[in-house]
């Protein structure tokens, strides 16, 4: 059945006649979504989600990247769709699974949204259809464990469908590459399976690189995420040393990248944040131990990340103590809490474990942020304060947590409030009130 099975796919693919299903219509998979229907398939959008449901089929869009008008043009023409109905697989003939793969508690991967949506997708699994996993996770994860999942009734993969790894490699909030433009690599379960997800995002995406195995696929996302979890945790370390040294560290990096080869830029912060960084490595160690391997960067770059919280709650009172205050009792003010400039996402985001070690010591707190209207923080919900609004409130300190763009600095600088500024975003700022990570 192989080769025609496969020439058929191919030809409803490169053809645009073929119906493109994708799995979990989050950061990742709704960005995705509308690419497909830009590329002329027809796309039925799933996720268990049924308020994300409703919003698309009303064209209204819930995720920054993805612009409102954008999303209303591809579902009013009728080329994008949302569904909780997972029998509706059955009439797709590519499917795309971008669902979640956090951590446990136990700091294990959590594998359950992977297994849910295979199960779904093995329950209506047809000839020559192509299944593709975009989630972030260990190597292995395709072969070991989707493999069987959608082999148990008996097709067999890369002859009678079509598996796949393609990782996905969009940066939430980055105006310059997004997912049309960021090179796709592929690993297909077999030969055909990497052709057949190829053309796929050839489709699609400006271009795509073909690896020789899903294992590979896999790993290539976790050396990229590793490198920058690691690389952060470098410079974090170097402006913890710099601190001691009394050097200042964005200017050393500065200066340091004016080298046009062999250095790149990483900066210091408050913490690792996001669903990727703070997790993808732990996902990759954890694999390496079971072939009795210890990731030791890994290890070390996540301790000294994890840290930076509580060296920004001790900057905080450094600055508190210059003039006579604890922060017991303190009121303290947070300037961004996404666990990065323009987007929404507060997962994972150190924000809130400086908020939690700030509880802890007795501070009273608020927070501004243009992306966040609410957030759950010690069992009540906080709400956004307009800046300028908490600035006529005289708080004792600001801590400057996210850089967001079109942030107004101006008014914190003349209000001469005590600002732990963890981001550079004073650095044209000379003032004894300013204090650097
Ligand atoms: N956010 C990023 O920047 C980013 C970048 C690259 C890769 N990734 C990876 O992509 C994957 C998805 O991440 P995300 O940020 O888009 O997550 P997300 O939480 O924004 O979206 C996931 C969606 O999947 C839905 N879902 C969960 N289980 C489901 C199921 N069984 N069936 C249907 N829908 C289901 C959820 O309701 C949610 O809408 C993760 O593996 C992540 O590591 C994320």
């Amino acid at each position: 059945m192989s080769s025609t099975v496969f020439a058929t796919l191919l030809d409803r693919i490169q053809s645009r006649r073929a119906t493109v299903g994708v799995i979990g219509l989050g950061y990742v998979g709704l960005p995705l979504a509308v690419e497909f229907a830009h590329a002329g398939f027809d796309v039925t959008g799933f996720d268990v989600d049924a308020s994300k449901v409703a919003e698309i089929n009303a064209g209204r869009s819930y995720i920054p990247d993805v612009p409102v008008e954008e999303l209303a043009a591809v579902v009013q023409a009728g080329r994008l769709h949302a569904t909780s109905d997972m029998s509706l697989l059955a009439g797709m003939d590519a499917i795309d699974i971008c669902v979640p793969t956090p951590l446990r508690k136990t700091k294990d991967p959590d594998l359950s949204y992977v297994v849910l949506a295979v199960e779904a997708v093995a329950a209506t699994l047809k000839p020559g259809q192509l299944v593709i996993l975009e989630s972030t996770t260990y190597p292995g994860t395709t072969d070991e464990v989707v493999h069987p999942m959608l082999e148990a009734k008996g097709l067999r993969a890369d002859a009678d469908f079509f598996l796949a790894f393609s990782p996905e490699r969009v940066d939430p909030g980055n105006q310059s590459f997004t997912t049309k433009n960021i090179p796709k690599i592929v690993g297909g379960f077999g030969p055909s399976s990497t052709e057949a997800a190829a053309a796929l995002y050839e489709s699609t995406v400006a271009h795509v690189v073909r690896v020789s195995s899903t294992r590979v696929a896999e790993m290539v996302k976790l050396l990229e995420n590793t490198f920058r979890a690691v690389n952060i945790g470098l410079v974090n370390e170097i402006a913890l040393m710099c601190h001691k040294m009394d050097i200042n560290v964005w200017e050393v990096i500065d200066a340091a990248k004016t080298k046009p080869f062999g250095f790149m830029p990483f900066y210091p912060g408050p913490g690792l944040g996001g669903h990727c960084i703070p997790i993808d490595p732990v996902y990759l160690s954890w694999k390496a131990r079971q072939s009795g391997f210890e990731c030791r960067f890994i290890e070390l770059a996540g301790q000294v990340n994890s840290s930076m919280p509580a060296y920004v709650v001790e900057r905080v009172a450094e600055a508190l103590n210059t003039v006579r205050k604890a922060i017991n009792g303190s009121r303290i003010h947070l300037i961004g809490v996404a666990y990065k400039r323009d987007v929404n996402d507060i997962r994972e985001s150190p924000a809130l474990d400086i908020l939690e070690l700030l509880t802890r010591r007795g501070a009273q707190l608020s927070y501004s942020d243009p992306f966040v209207p609410q957030l759950k923080h010690d069992g009540r919900t906080l709400t956004a304060v307009d800046l300028a609004q908490a600035l006529a409130a005289k708080p004792d300190c600001v801590i400057i947590c996210t850089d967001h763009t079109g942030c107004d600095y101006s008014a914190l600088v003349q209000s001469r409030t005590l600002v732990v500024d963890t981001r550079n975003a004073l650095k044209h700022e000379q003032s004894p009130l300013i204090f650097a990570l």
